[in-house]
């Protein structure tokens, strides 16, 4: 089976999210189970500079611009890379969809709009380059117009759209339609738009043979208006082909055992070295150096999906407790500044790193006892599988994919439980389950059962990439109906 991986961004070459980390790790554990896997991807310009190897492969004109596709391999894998090489588009510094200052690209309609008359060339073999997919990967909105696109040839692979989160739709002015030399046919209500714009999303949602999201509860989730984003009724027209598959993650890079960034590896009957880690962290921050109090760590987007403002609204009320909290993330600057308020008034128990920092975040899995991820929605993330591996147990509010990989310490369950949840995305549910944590962690043999469960938790590629490839003949099957 030949599959061609669209996706805006991929490990390590250019990442701003958990969709980066699937688009590094999917078509790897594809390619593992036998698959003839190839990965378009746009040709930013730090890409390009990763990559000063990569070889011109076809030239194209894309909305009336000259451009090429230069050809390569993702590094440390086999998987083949092509890169969308428009410099007029991609040259720019920094984050691929926003300004320096935080602003969408004013053209972002347009720089997506060439991905996607790109992907749709090399989906029909009109890119002058000798190799055609059964099936067309797609991912997210920058690259929803493809399915739609596609969905027109009578010669055509199948399509597959996956939502890694449906707050982000690619909404422009009707006017990109003419913009983006998009046919007709498929501006209306039931096509491309919504309440009289263009929607990137809806392309994929509407058209693709196949839909899904990455976990199986935010597949029921955004078939409601509280998930749905105004998208539930489209998406429940579309029940049937809509599913979800559980995102896994990269366990090499990702293993306390192994990982070569942390103070000291260790495994589930090495638990002990975990400690080393903790002190480390410790002593990195600055906090004291206390053994008994638990140490609470938060990795993520500092924005209002992860809850931010739930953890601001509880933290004075915690902080009368013996706890520390370790935070690491950026994202909307008001949040920048309250986590830095905390971390001012209270250095021995608050530690705040605002930016980006791949190490550090792997210090954090491996020194922090609990883990905090109280997302209003999460489609799947990833944290609290990555905390689970490392023997950090997560908190999490009981949604999407939080939902469907934590299994919550209530007295029933202890036997197989891995973390804690909590229902209801509020101030004093976030506090007890904190609390709830906290007596845990007071209990050293209950603690160390807990932390056994959760690190064999089986998070690997391998189940997910299965799913994917029978998805993927459904996809083919549902395009050639008997
Ligand atoms: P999302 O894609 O919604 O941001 P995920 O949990 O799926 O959430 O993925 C986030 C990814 O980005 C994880 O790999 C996480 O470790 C990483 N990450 C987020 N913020 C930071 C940061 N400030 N420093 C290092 N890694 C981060
Ligand atoms: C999105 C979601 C996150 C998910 C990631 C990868 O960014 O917010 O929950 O893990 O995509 O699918």
């Amino acid at each position: 089976m030949k599959i061609l991986f669209v996706a805006s961004e991929l490990y390590p070459l250019i990442k701003t999210g958990g969709l980066a980390d699937v688009a590094g790790s999917l078509p790897k554990a594809l390619t593992e189970l036998g698959k003839d896997v190839r990965v378009l991807l746009p040709g930013y310009q730090s890409v390009k500079e990763q990559l000063p190897d990569a070889r011109p492969v076809a030239e194209l004109t894309i909305l009336g611009r000259p451009v090429r596709l230069l050809a390569d391999t993702v590094p440390g894998t086999k998987t083949p890379v092509w890169l969308l090489d428009a410099p007029v588009w991609f040259d720019r510094p920094g984050n691929p969809y926003l300004t320096p200052e935080g602003e969408p690209w004013p053209d972002n309609d347009v720089r997506f709009g060439a991905l996607c008359w790109a992907g749709v060339a090399l989906a029909c073999g009109r890119a002058g380059i000798d190799w055609q997919p059964d099936v067309v990967h797609c991912n997210d909105w920058q690259t929803g117009l493809i399915p739609a696109l596609l969905s027109l040839g009578p010669q055509r692979p199948a399509s597959v759209f996956t939502i890694h989160n449906l707050a982000y739709q690619g909404v422009f002015p009707a006017e990109s339609v003419e913009k983006l030399q998009l046919p007709k046919v498929l501006w209306h209500p039931e096509g491309l738009e919504f309440h009289h714009q263009l929607s990137f999303i809806k392309g994929g949602i509407v058209y693709a043979d196949r839909v899904n999201t990455v976990s199986p509860t935010y597949a029921r989730e955004i078939q409601t208006p509280r998930f749905g984003c105004g998208l539930e009724g489209v998406l429940r027209a579309r029940a049937e082909r809509l599913s979800g598959i559980l995102n896994g993650i990269d366990t090499d890079k990702w293993n306390p055992a192994t990982d070569p960034l942390i103070a000291a590896n260790y495994d589930s009957d090495h638990l002990d070295a975990k400690q080393a880690n903790k002190q480390a962290l410790q002593a990195h921050f600055g906090l004291s150096q206390e053994t008994i109090v638990p140490l609470i760590a938060f990795i993520g987007r500092l924005v209002s999906q992860k809850g931010v403002d739930l953890i601001l609204k509880a933290l004075p009320g915690l902080l009368q407790h013996p706890l520390q909290f370790v935070f690491l993330g950026s994202g909307d600057s008001d949040y920048e500044h309250s986590l830095l308020y905390w971390s001012r008034r209270q250095p021995d128990q608050v530690a705040v790193h605002i930016g980006y920092d791949e190490a550090l975040s792997h210090r954090i899995e491996a020194g922090a006892d609990l883990f905090l991820m109280p997302s209003r929605f999460e489609p799947c993330g990833l944290n609290q599988m990555y905390s689970q591996r490392y023997g950090t147990l997560p908190i999490v509010h009981r949604t999407g994919g939080l939902a469907d990989t934590v299994t919550d310490a209530i007295p029933s369950r202890l036997e197989e439980a891995t973390g804690l949840s909590f229902d209801h995305p509020e101030t004093g549910a976030l506090e007890e389950a904190v609390k709830r944590g906290w007596l845990l962690y007071g209990q050293p043999e209950l603690w160390r059962r807990l932390q056994h469960n959760a690190m064999a938790r089986d998070f690997s590629w391998r189940r997910s990439a299965e799913a994917y490839c029978r998805l993927y003949l459904q996809a083919m099957s549902d395009r050639d109906p008997t």
